[in-house]
């Protein structure tokens, strides 16, 4: 039974993911920065600023999922929190190679996180494919050295990252904070509104993970979003209409959303879409391709 090591598995995708896993009978374990010896999933211990990782994580590990990261739209993006953003991703992948290195038991594969941020926060008509380079901006640059940390992999074994695109789940991330005002009646789109917000069903995007472990022939980046394209808008439409509660108010003004949230902000307020076309290639299908129906089941 090949066993699954997932860093961050505690969040909102490992979770999803670690869930999936053991329904496939998949041996599965978190590298956390808390220990918890009771959890239904074997949790070890990592310590990122003292450089240590629990030995007993890496025994026998077949595949490694790279999930760990600090959110990027928690806080403004200060010199110390985009310190944070940077180490909790770039210096975690290099301190767990650093330790496999000492015994040589490499897993498999190692498959990575990474953002569709790759591309920049900037709104075009352009489809960005997986060979394009990545931005000068902010969220690009992190994304690049994420993918760079994990490529660093390479040598050793296979090396998968997936860009992600915004996760709808019921749990957390972006859908709860962006159906609140709609539940109060207050759905209006953001900024322009005319940004394009690619997204994926947090459900697709914990199986696109099950895929990339049991599909040896996928190396590289892919983009990981539905087959739908959606503008702001189009989604605060959707969830209003999810909801049930009125759209007709007037967009939120981008200054006000900058002015609150900072940096972070350019995360909602800009977007372009992505090409889905390398995963599908894949063998990879979607049970949630359309906004509508992924919206009705998790806003229900
Ligand atoms: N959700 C999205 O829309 C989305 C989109 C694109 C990419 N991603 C990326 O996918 C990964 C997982 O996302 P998620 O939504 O599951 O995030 P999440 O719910 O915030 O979970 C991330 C996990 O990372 C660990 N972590 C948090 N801060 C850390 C720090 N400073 N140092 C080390 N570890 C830290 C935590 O695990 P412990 O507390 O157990 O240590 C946490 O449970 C992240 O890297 C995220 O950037 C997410």
């Amino acid at each position: 039974m090949p066993t699954i090591l997932i860093t961050g598995g505690s969040g909102l995708i490992g979770s999803q993911l670690s869930k999936l896993l053991l329904k496939d009978g998949l041996s599965v374990r978190h590298l956390s920065r808390s220990a918890q010896p009771d959890a239904a999933v074997p949790t070890f211990k990592w310590d990122i600023a003292k450089g240590i990782v629990d030995p007993r994580a890496l025994e026998g590990v077949d595949h490694i999922v790279h999930l760990s990261g600090a959110g990027i739209a928690d806080e403004r993006w200060t010199k110390q929190r985009m310190q944070v953003l940077y180490s909790s991703r770039v210096e975690t992948a290099d301190l767990l190679k650093r330790e496999v290195e000492k015994t040589g038991a490499w897993p498999r594969t190692f498959i990575s996180a990474s953002g569709v941020n790759y591309y920049g926060t900037l709104t075009s008509d352009h489809v960005f494919t997986e060979e394009e380079p990545s931005a000068n901006d902010f969220p690009g640059q992190l994304c690049q050295a994420w993918e760079d940390a994990a490529a660093a992999w390479t040598a050793q074994c296979r090396v998968v990252q997936l860009r992600t695109s915004v996760v709808l789940a019921r749990e957390g991330g972006a859908l709860p904070k962006l159906a609140a005002p709609a539940r109060w009646g207050l759905a209006s789109p953001l900024g322009s509104g005319t940004q394009w917000m690619p997204w994926i069903h947090v459900e697709d995007l914990a199986r696109a993970y099950l895929h990339a472990i049991q599909h040896a022939e996928m190396h590289g980046a892919y983009n990981i979003a539905a087959p739908e394209d959606v503008r702001n808008r189009d989604f605060m439409r959707e969830v209003a209409h999810a909801l049930r509660r009125p759209f007709f108010l007037p967009n939120v003004p981008a200054f006000a959303l900058r002015a609150v949230l900072g940096g972070p902000s350019e995360l909602v307020l800009e977007g372009s879409r992505v090409s889905n076309a390398k995963v599908v290639a894949s063998g990879f299908s979607f049970r949630h391709p359309e906004l509508g129906e992924a919206l009705a089941g998790l806003l229900q």
